[in-house]
């Protein structure tokens, strides 16, 4: 099993000190998740491009960016021009080949996501399309949520129709990863692992995100 990479989600960072909390977990990083909210697809409200363009200034990494938005169309161009690497949008809102279609003209990376209660069936037809699927293990909208199990079996259906179909495919895992649970996830056949509060609460956040892929990775 190849190493997992870990995405360090930022909502759970200071955000009075963006820079500085990126520059302490860059090094245990793969790339740095992003959630944008927008308080009508979840009840929060967070950041959006005019940010994305501040990190993209600081930092080379890959920047991630989780959009829980309600009309990602009218936005998807201001995340490409203010150096997002890849967009994750869900599958709730409706039909994502538009939006596909409009990343790729972008040249910005294409991500898939669904919520807990969401079957894994309506995202299997777009994994030959799509760059990553992320399934949420916690409903959206909050940091430092609980872990649910109960999406674990959704990883393992999506790896393997992802074998069937020949597909070295990203399969990220998002809510209440930790040293716990992350394990739990590659076993299911997660390779990317997103982290809040693990890591951007712990004292040492770089240790955080080391202990959670050395979990994770039992070869
Ligand atoms: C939840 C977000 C997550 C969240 C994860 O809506 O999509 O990325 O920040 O935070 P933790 O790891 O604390 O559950
Ligand atoms: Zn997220």
């Amino acid at each position: 099993m190849p190493l997992p990479k870990i995405a360090p989600s930022i909502l759970s960072a200071d955000f009075a000190f963006l820079g500085d909390e990126i520059n302490r977990i860059e090094a245990e990083s793969d790339l740095l998740h992003v959630d944008v909210m927008d308080g009508h697809f979840v009840p929060n409200l967070t950041i959006g491009p005019p940010v994305v363009k501040s990190l993209r200034a600081h930092t080379e990494m890959f920047l991630d960016c989780h959009l829980m938005v309600n009309n990602p169309e009218v936005l998807l161009k201001d995340f490409a021009d203010a150096g997002a690497n890849r967009c994750i949008v869900h599958i709730e809102i409706g039909d994502p080949r538009p939006l596909f279609d409009q990343l790729r003209q972008l040249n910005v990376g294409v991500g898939l996501t669904l919520n807990p209660a969401t079957p894994i069936e309506t995202v299997l037809p777009y994994l030959s399309e799509i760059d990553l699927l992320l399934v949420m293990s916690v409903n959206p909208g909050f940091g430092g949520q609980a872990f649910m199990p109960e999406v674990l079996e959704k990883i393992t259906a999506a790896r393997q129709e992802a074998n069937n179909l020949g597909l070295d495919l990203d399969i990220e895992i998002d809510g209440g990863i930790n040293v716990t649970t992350a394990p739990m996830a590659t076993a299911a056949g997660a390779n990317v692992l997103v982290a809040g509060n693990a890591i951007f609460k712990d004292s040492d956040p770089a240790a955080a995100a080391r202990a959670i892929r050395a979990a994770a990775w039992p070869e």
